[in-house]
């Protein structure tokens, strides 16, 4: 039996639960052990909850989690930089296992999780903290192993892009889908890091760091967001033939990184200006495949969770023999960047 702490029970947490209780026999199949999700971590024990979980499983205090020897794997679906690097460092100390869809924590603090993962001999999983439910990590770290990836580009935000879809297709006021978009689980818990971009520039910068070796900083990146884009600029784009998508790009040239996220007009013609709603597309450009794109929903529920649980079936497969990690997703080596230069 593969015991399970789970850190946090929102949006994504609960999709955890559905996913992990929902899918048992898949589960089984997939990994040969049966998975328990044995103690929850919440804010407040008291709060109505979307998915039925015995009471009993809830605790306030995480270290209920951390300091049972019997949870072999910590998925933290809480969010923000402090107490989840406290908690996450604390397990890992303790040899248990992360999943995590924090790209924040990851985005910012990515080096010193996966070191101390390496010497603990510890999985850190977080596919979900790119891009909700597309595979675009292990895309990248595994599927273009073999490639040299010179530039990464696409809409890495949901909540953004499901924004300016509703504001072009329907006329809708930004305030109003901006809630909507909260409603929906879409949005962070401050929204200003989803409209400012610093959401998508926290996704460039993992996806940088792991398609170029490189540890690509996120004061790197150059950063502007949507909330300045008016309905006439959108209506004034599709006339001249473009739509206006928050576009995340990462490019390197010999030994030169460059990462952005900014408002971009995006021909009508071109695969990135259908990607519509909370849907995210990932152009990947390598030396020898040339182009390629994924495309899928990048936030809500069970998207998001998919990704989750999909690490949790890595973990326990290492587990199960006695392995760890994808080695690729620790060494990095140092590249010079556009603004070292400055
Ligand atoms: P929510 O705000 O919906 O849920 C957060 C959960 O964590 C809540 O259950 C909350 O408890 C608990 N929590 C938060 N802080 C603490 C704390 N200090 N102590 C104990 N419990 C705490 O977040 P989401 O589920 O939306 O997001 C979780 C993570 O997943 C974030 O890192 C986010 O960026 C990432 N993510 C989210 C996606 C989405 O579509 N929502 C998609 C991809 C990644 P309580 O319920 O009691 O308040
Ligand atoms: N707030 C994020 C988004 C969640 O809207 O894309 C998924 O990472």
């Amino acid at each position: 039996m593969i015991k399970v702490g789970l850190l946090g029970l929102g949006t994504v947490g609960t999709g955890v639960v559905r996913i992990v209780e929902g899918h048992q026999e898949d589960l089984l199949r997939q990994t040969g052990s049966p998975i328990s999700i044995e103690r929850i971590l919440v804010q407040d024990r008291a709060k109505m909850r979307t998915v039925s979980v015995d009471p009993t499983k809830l605790t306030e205090h995480a270290y209920d989690i951390i300091d049972d020897p019997g949870i072999n794997v910590v998925i933290e679906v809480m969010g923000g930089i402090e107490p989840a690097k406290t908690y996450i460092l604390a397990a890992l100390e303790k040899g248990k296992h992360i999943v995590t869809a924090n790209k924040d924590l990851m985005a910012m603090h990515g080096a010193e999780i996966l070191a101390k993962a390496a010497e603990k001999g510890c999985d850190v999983f977080y596919e979900a903290s790119v891009a909700g439910g597309i595979p675009i990590i292990r895309t990248l770290v595994e599927g273009f192993s073999s490639d040299r990836i010179t530039k990464i580009m696409g809409i890495v935000n949901g909540t953004t892009n499901y924004i300016l879809t509703k504001m072009s297709q329907e006329g809708a006021a930004y305030g109003e889908v901006l809630k909507e978009a909260q409603a929906l689980g879409y949005a962070e818990a401050d929204p200003t890091s989803d409209v400012e971009g610093l959401d998508a520039a926290r996704k460039m910068t993992i996806l940088a760091t792991l398609g170029f070796h490189a540890q690509v900083s996120l004061q790197d990146v150059e950063v502007k967001g949507i909330s300045q884009i008016t309905k006439e600029d959108i209506l004034y784009g599709s006339r001249l033939g473009y739509t206006v998508k928050l576009l995340g790009i990462a490019e390197r040239q010999d030994d030169h990184i460059s990462v952005s996220v900014q408002p971009t007009m995006v021909k009508h013609s071109h695969p990135l200006a259908s990607v519509n709603g909370v849907f995210n597309a990932v152009y990947v450009y390598g030396e020898a495949v040339g182009e390629t794109m994924f495309y899928g929903p990048g936030a809500g529920e069970l998207p998001t969770a998919t990704s989750v649980v999909a690490d949790l079936v890595a973990v326990v497969r290492n587990l199960k023999l006695g392995v760890n990690g994808r080695e690729t997703f620790v060494p990095y080596k140092e590249k010079k960047l556009k603004s070292d230069e400055q």
